[in-house]
């Protein structure tokens, strides 16, 4: 008789939605993939309810959460509240009753990753987190498995679906972000409280697990600079433009004399990079290896269906692992656990880049000569500039592309230009990423 694996929900939401629509639509693919088939035998929700557009067998829905950690038979405890409280207590508590598990909570992989994944390997089960970085897009699986040959040099990605909307969004047919944002929320590409999205730290708790994994290094979120796209205006947009560069929320990490730099910020990059033609809610992962090269992952990073399937390619790597007795073969972090190295990760302000500079400044004489004074006595080097009469507020923008720079360099320097009286408004620095990107 053919092998069942079986599968306990806890979460009914969008996310769960989509794999279990997966898993009963696929059932007959499914098994001759794994040689077994994968049977749901509860799912916990406080809202069991509401209508989801699935019929269910009696009895597999229950409010109850115990009913799925405590069930004797369930192989697979999968994830998919959200949150990192009770969303650690019950993924711990899965993997103390030797049940293998399965989210797509990429705040939980950040943050509780390293206790999760001790957890697991004492018990000898499994963690599947595919579905938490990029949706659809298998970048976790091919981080350890298929990269496994390759020392990994850097990776770009575009990883946060709302951002990349209203850039692309600003870029293509104007408008502020603001309105854009309300838009977006309005046609709901944005949640109803969209500060973890547009404020960055969506894309923060996904580099922390891509660069972990990359890297084989533990990477604490609370050392990844971060910083949203609230910032950026039209004219910023515009500027890019007329420099031959879009802006993006990039997600950067790069090892660099064996440290680690890890950042999510908007990034200007060039308008001939493959990157710069991600638009809309798409996600894309460039990643250099160094013997394969450059390789680029692209596709929906959020979606019912999408996340669904990478949750659902987790319980056929899991189910495949449990047939073979072969559970572990593949280290949750990419790299065994005695072989992954504390590595530094380097404080911004040791960042070396190229930057644009938006001074909002009184159009007088010598207004130029004193700010590009004090970036010159400042080592930062001007490498385009233009100043154009377009009145905002009383105010003109200068504009300024550097050379190669210290971020610490560019903060003293910046410190000092917004003492000056010319300087009417905030002034606005995003980093350009040149050469490495292509
Ligand atoms: N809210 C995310 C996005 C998807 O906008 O891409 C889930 O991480």
């Amino acid at each position: 008789m053919k092998k069942v694996i079986k599968i306990g929900f806890i979460g009914y939401g969008t996310v769960a939605t989509g794999a279990v629509k997966i898993l009963t639509s696929q059932q007959n693919l499914l098994e001759r993939r794994i040689g077994a088939q994968l049977q749901i035998v509860k799912i916990a929700d406080r809202e069991i309810e509401r209508d989801r557009g699935i019929d269910l067998p009696e009895g597999l829905l229950t409010t109850d959460v115990a009913e799925v950690l405590n069930h004797p038979e369930i192989d697979i405890v999968v994830e998919l509240i959200g949150g990192t409280d009770h969303a650690k207590t019950f993924t711990l508590e899965a993997i103390a009753q030797r049940k293998h598990v399965v989210t797509a909570n990429k705040a939980l992989i950040a943050y509780a990753g390293e206790d999760i994944f001790k957890a697991a390997e004492k018990q000898g089960v499994e963690v599947g987190f595919e579905a938490a970085v990029c949706g659809g897009i298998p970048i976790v699986r091919e981080m350890k498995e298929g990269l496994a040959s390759e020392r990994i040099l850097s990776i770009y990605g575009i990883v946060n679906g709302t951002c990349n909307y209203i850039l692309s969004k600003m870029r293509d047919e104007g408008g502020d972000f603001s309105s854009v944002l309300k838009e977006a929320q309005h046609l709901g590409f944005a949640e109803a409280d969209p500060t973890l999205d547009i404020g960055g730290g969506d894309s923060a708790h996904k580099l922390a697990i891509l660069s972990s994994l990359a890297f084989g290094t533990p990477v604490p979120l609370k050392e990844i600079y971060t910083e949203g796209i609230e910032k950026v205006k039209p004219i910023d947009i515009a500027f890019a433009n007329e420099f031959g560069y879009d802006i993006k929320l990039l997600a950067i990490t790069k090892m660099v004399d064996g440290e680690i730099e890890a950042r999510v910020h908007p990034t200007m990059i060039s308008k001939a990079t493959l990157l710069s033609k991600v638009s809309g809610v798409f996600n894309a992962v460039a990643v250099d290896g160094e013997t394969v090269g450059e390789l680029l992952f692209y596709g929906q990073g959020a979606g019912s269906l999408p996340t669904g399937s990478a949750v659902v390619s987790d319980f056929v790597d899991i189910a495949r692992n449990i047939i073979n007795q072969s559970s572990g073969r593949v280290p949750a972090a990419a790299f065994m656990p005695d072989a992954r190295k504390p590595l530094r990760i380097r404080p911004m302000a040791e960042i070396s880049s190229l930057y644009y500079l938006r001074f909002m400044v009184q159009d007088h004489p010598g207004v130029l000569a004193q700010i590009s004074g004090i970036l010159g006595k400042n080592q930062i080097s001007i490498s385009a500039m233009i100043q154009q009469g377009r009145k905002i507020d009383g105010s003109v923008p200068l504009v300024m592309m550097t050379h190669l720079a210290r971020e610490s360099d560019l903060q003293t320097a910046l410190g000092e230009i917004d003492q000056l009286d010319c300087i009417l408004g905030a002034t606005l620095l995003i980093r350009v990423e040149g050469e490495d990107l292509s």
